[in-house]
């Protein structure tokens, strides 16, 4: 741990994060890692000592931003060398993993490219690369990474709010046809319940309220729990919501086809699992759905959705799409249209298909035409926005229970998150972050609702006094 008195002879830490949680997970783990004996962080480059890129690879261009970006720090390394400093370089995420020596040829200005589940070696590696070596970590390790990370210290916890991610499963075994996560990730892994546990409780002891269970395919969970036999996510969603001070809980991001009973019933059973639930659908076209290799129709995804509306009245759903799929025709495209008018979603991510290097679908002749593409896409997000604005405005009027996360866009207002995951702008006082509180809802903006406090979970003398 840094102390005050060896502050100044440590070294800057700048890490820059694109992509999903998994991403800012790991990110956040990494710094908890190199901060531990060698380096402080920096929320900027041009004073770093050492700069990691953790990249994301889903779709296009996401390499060709990383190239550019480095561009940039190429500039930076050439001020910092002038200035006498070495400016160390590392793309480390999927691109790392997907392009590997690549980056070192394309980009000299990088030291290290580190793969997603090599990031515990960081320190060996750094240590390799200050000694001038190019260093290129991309092979899947026998050892878990999740027995060599450092957890985060209160203080890091603290810094990073009231909500947390913790990673419970990597990779995936799905194989859709469109998707680079199988060859970035690697094959589906999960960590043990107590392992989990243990970081919850870390974390909760710190400060945090809200849990968010993450993984590639996060509800095809199965980590072995303390009698050695194989836990689902319901089991330890069931055993996490056990960890006192743990008020809130939600996990993302899952596959229709492994919303299994237990899953189900534990959004029944457990009043700290959230109402909401990112359930990517892609496509509302059983020949689209088959030519991607998702496993479920659309048929079987509507029964899902069905299942968990009896299991919890409230839910609200959030998806991804994607559009112009090779083949897809226009009634492909308008069963898509329909499934969003049937489940009404509370929201959604709506993306062109991008033919990714190496993915079964990229090497398909009948690929869509660009504007195609973009007229569709229009289309659907003309609707997904109807609906979202449908979903905000039916909460006008009603009492939602928020947790404040920090200061929000005004003076004396703080924004926190709703059940549903909706932002919601308050006036209230910040020694009310991390706390649950009812804030009827006034106004409903196009990104965030607006509202009045109505009371704190576990109101302040100040509070008490001056409650409406
Ligand atoms: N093209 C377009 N969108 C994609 N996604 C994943 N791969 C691709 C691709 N090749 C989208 C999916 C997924 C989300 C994270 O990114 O909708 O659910
Ligand atoms: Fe990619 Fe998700 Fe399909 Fe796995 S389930 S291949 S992560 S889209």
């Amino acid at each position: 741990m840094a102390t005050l008195r060896n502050i100044k002879s440590l070294r800057r830490l700048h890490v820059k994060s694109y992509g999903c949680q998994m991403n800012v997970y790991d990110s956040n783990r990494m710094t908890d890692l190199l901060t531990r004996d060698s380096y402080v962080e920096t929320d900027t480059p041009e004073d770093a000592d050492l700069i990691i890129l953790n990249t994301c690879h889903i779709r296009e261009k996401a390499a060709e931003k990383i190239y550019s970006e480095l561009g940039r720090i190429r500039r930076l390394k050439r001020e910092a060398t002038r200035a006498g400093r070495n400016l160390m370089v590392a793309v480390a995420g999927c691109v790392a993993q997907a392009e590997g020596e690549e980056i070192v040829r394309r980009a000299p200005v990088v030291d290290m490219v580190v793969g997603p589940q090599n990031y515990h070696r960081l320190p060996a590696l750094l240590a390799e690369a200050e000694r001038g070596a190019k260093v290129v970590d991309t092979e899947f390790p026998v050892e878990n990474k999740f027995n060599h990370l450092a957890p985060a210290t209160a203080a890091a916890i603290r810094s990073r709010g009231a909500t947390a991610f913790v990673t419970v499963q990597e990779g995936c075994d799905k194989f859709c046809t469109f998707c680079v996560v199988p060859y970035t990730r690697g094959a589906e892994a999960s960590r043990p319940v107590a392992a989990i546990v243990a970081e919850v409780e870390h974390l909760v002891e710190a400060g945090v309220r809200e849990i968010t269970l993450i993984g590639q395919n996060v509800n095809a969970y199965h980590g072995e729990a303390a009698d050695r036999c194989p836990a689902t996510l319901g089991d330890l969603l069931r055993r996490v919501a056990k960890v006192p001070g743990v008020l809130r809980l939600r996990y993302t991001t899952s596959h229709p086809r492994d919303m299994d009973d237990g899953l189900i019933a534990a959004h029944r059973d457990l009043p700290a699992l959230m109402p909401q639930l990112h359930l990517p659908v892609q496509s509302g076209s059983d020949r689209v759905l088959a030519a991607m290799n998702r496993r479920h129709t659309r048929a079987e995804y509507l029964n899902v959705i069905a299942r968990l509306r009896a299991a919890r009245p409230d839910m609200a759903f959030t998806s991804d799409f994607i559009v112009g799929f090779p083949g897809e025709t226009e009634e492909d495209f308008r069963d898509t249209l329909r499934i969003v008018e049937e489940v009404g979603f509370a929201g959604a991510f709506s993306f062109k298909y991008s033919p990714r290097p190496g993915t079964p679908a990229a090497e398909r002749q009948n690929q869509v035409a660009e504007e195609v593409k973009a007229e569709r896409l229009a289309r659907l997000q003309h609707r997904i926005d109807a609906h979202q604005r449908a979903f905000n405005q039916n909460c006008a009027g009603r009492n939602l229970e928020v947790l404040l996360e920090k200061p929000g866009r005004l003076p004396g207002q703080m924004v926190g998150r709703s059940p549903y995951l909706q932002a919601v702008q308050v006036m209230a006082p910040s020694t009310l972050t991390g706390e649950i509180v009812t804030v009827r809802i006034t106004e409903v903006g196009s990104n965030s609702l607006f509202g009045v406090l109505r009371s704190a979970e576990a109101p302040k003398p100040a509070l008490a006094a001056t409650g409406d």
